[in-house]
């Protein structure tokens, strides 16, 4: 089943239009390109030689030079390890950055007792996805928090004041900073574009469910806020998009008698929620308080952000759909249309992609967005190896009772009269050099139980502990309905040193050189710790590149434009706690500083292409 595609082929028959970072390199230059609502500049892209056919995608590197001869993977494989400290292949080095608590105003760091206040200017906790918008020596960095538990930020097992609350609603969202490569390496610097954006922050609405009635509540309150912002995307005309995951689990009740509605359920909202507590000092995330029925709606979208303009509000982009959304990997399609992929992290749900409109450098021309007006859709992956994207809209048969805001913002309920294909936990997708998409499907411990869906060829282990990855090409440079599918790696069966080699594939990006990123959560061979991985995705030949400390999570990625800088982040070490590890201070045990999330930078020492 995992080779219907010659894999000889691949590398001979690539898409005809650039792998995006391509698009994006060209596009590094442009200031405040802005659509439909953000910033409202003008539409240029100063200096850039972007045309519409150009520089070809497969030997060249993101600044457009021709990469080194040397193998595609040629560094010295790690073995695992289950240390307080991250170990790195021998040819590489690291360092840490913008751990939780560095304050955006570049004076250091605040104390670990912070408040609420204080959380609001200043890093939060859960680093996942990120991007990078700079040249290779200084730019700026969006970086997810996507959650801190209570335990971790506050010391206790949930807050008991609403300050308690509000330092944790502070530390989830987004950090946009300022960053510069100095003699001691990479820094946060002062800058006045540097912002948070947290749970209270003003956001809006666009696209064609802005104005339903199921996004206003009876108390009339403004859109505030984003949380559980989880893996990333960027788009062509330089912003940075966060995806709000678990957002069900903030929301509780203080009511007993109240139940959950059949479109609640089938986002997972539950009376006690994820144990945050937040529901008993806001009012907001109380399901029983029928002053705010529609503020669970608020949450589970596509949020587009302009790294530039810190005045300019975060943006729910409704046309892309409304789901526990994991990543938004955007790339140029046919007819110059922007298509966007993205996962559904829960077990068995669905892969989506939203496909623009039209043209995106003309609809933003226009002064419209290119994520407001297109066309979403849910993958069907059938046995044979073909797979179609089912639209969802009410000219689908199956949705044809249903209006479009209902469609988008019920998302999931809508994919399921469609007949989409049930999932092993879609997490991050990306775009290969060789115009495949590559989706981890993380795990699913039920596939296959009794009472649970079977197996299918996509999802081929019962109970999948381990995980897989799938990937697929789409018909008409990536705005087609049909696509071929196969799996890339199923993880039980890739092995090193004669034991398996990694499980629950999570975070993943494709470079333009054909390499594979792949990064993890959850238990690893032996319980050791999350790592990194490369891998080629012509010979499927993979190295272990870095492993993480005790108790993390290794997530998010992004990098320079030369690609010899690459950001990584390290999510919930030793779970907050400082008997199992300190980092990034060096381990001295539990009478040493709290563990605390941060970004690691990765350089190769004589200077190359991370990744070679
Ligand atoms: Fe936030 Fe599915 O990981
Ligand atoms: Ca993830
Ligand atoms: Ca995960």
């Amino acid at each position: 089943m995992t080779d219907h595609i010659d894999l000889e082929d691949i590398g001979s028959n690539p898409t005809d239009n650039r792998a995006f970072h391509d698009v994006l390199d060209a596009f590094v230059s442009r200031r405040a390109v802005i659509a439909g609502g953000l910033a409202g500049a003008a539409f240029a892209f100063a200096g850039s030689k972007v045309s519409a056919k150009g520089i070809a995608p497969t030997k060249r590197t993101a600044s457009g030079v021709a990469a080194k001869a040397r193998p595609a993977i040629g560094f010295t494989s790690i073995p695992l390890q289950n240390s307080p400290m991250p170990t790195i292949a021998p040819e590489y080095q690291y360092s840490s950055l913008v751990p939780w608590r560095t304050r955006l105003d570049g004076k250091g760091e605040f104390p670990e007792a912070l408040t609420s206040d204080q959380q609001a200017v200043s890093m939060g906790l859960g680093h996942d996805g990120m991007w990078y918008f700079g040249d290779n020596r200084k730019g700026m960095l969006a970086i997810n928090f996507e959650y801190g538990t209570s335990q971790h930020a506050l010391g206790k097992a949930e807050p008991t004041t609403l300050e308690e609350v509000r330092i944790k609603q502070h530390l989830h969202g987004v950090g946009v900073v300022y960053i510069e490569k100095g003699a001691k390496g990479w820094s946060l610097k002062k800058d006045k574009r540097n912002r948070r954006i947290h749970v209270n922050t003003p956001v809006e609405f666009s696209g064609p469910a802005a104005k339903s009635d199921l996004l206003v509540n009876t108390a009339r309150n403004e859109p505030l806020g984003t949380i559980n912002n989880c893996a990333n995307g960027y788009t062509p005309w330089g912003t940075y998009l966060t995806c709000e995951e678990n957002f069900n689990g903030y929301f509780g009740s203080t009511s007993t008698t109240w139940k959950a509605s059949t479109e609640e359920a089938r986002y997972g909202v539950t009376a006690a929620g994820f144990g945050y507590a937040w529901h008993k000092f806001d009012a907001r995330f109380d399901r029983s308080q029928p002053g705010y029925a529609n503020e669970i709606n608020r949450f589970g979208w596509v949020v587009e952000i302009d790294p530039e303009n810190p005045k300019a509000k975060p943006v729910k982009r409704t046309a892309l759909g409304r789901v526990k959304h994991e990543g938004a990997d955007v790339v140029v399609g046919k007819d110059n249309r922007v298509v966007v992929y993205m996962g559904d992290d829960e077990r068995f749900d669905y892969v989506y992609k939203f496909v623009s409109a039209r043209d995106y450098k003309k609809m933003i021309a226009a002064g419209k967005s290119p994520l407001d007006e297109g066309t979403l859709y849910a993958a069907k992956f059938n046995d044979d190896g073909t797979g179609s994207w089912l639209e969802l809209s009410p000219s689908n048969p199956a949705l044809s009772s249903w209006t479009i805001d209902k469609i988008l913002v019920h998302t999931r309920l809508a994919a399921d009269l469609a007949g989409a294909t049930k999932m092993d936990r879609p997490e991050w997708v990306s775009t290969g050099a060789d115009g495949w998409e590559y989706l981890t499907l993380t795990n699913n411990s039920n596939r296959g139980k009794s009472g649970q869906p079977t197996t299918n060829a996509a999802n081929p282990t019962k109970e999948n502990t381990e995980g897989h990855v799938i990937r697929w090409k789409d018909a008409d440079s990536h705005i087609g309905t049909t696509f071929q599918w196969n799996i890339f790696f199923l993880a039980k069966e890739i092995f090193d040193e004669g034991g398996q080699m990694f499980g629950s594939p999570d975070g993943i990006w494709a470079d333009p050189d054909g390499r594979i990123f792949i990064q993890t959560d959850g238990t690893q061979p032996g319980k050791n710790n999350d790592q990194m991985l490369v891998a080629d995705a012509k010979t499927k030949e993979i190295k272990r590149i870095f492993t993480g400390v005790a108790g993390c999570e290794v997530t998010g990625v992004a990098v320079t434009p030369d690609r010899k800088t690459m950001f990584v982040n390290l999510q919930h070490p030793g779970d907050g706690n400082p008997a199992i590890t300190n980092f990034p201070a060096k381990f001295t045990g539990a009478t040493g500083p709290k563990p605390r999330d941060c970004t690691i930078v990765i350089t190769r020492k004589d200077g190359g292409v991370i990744g070679s």
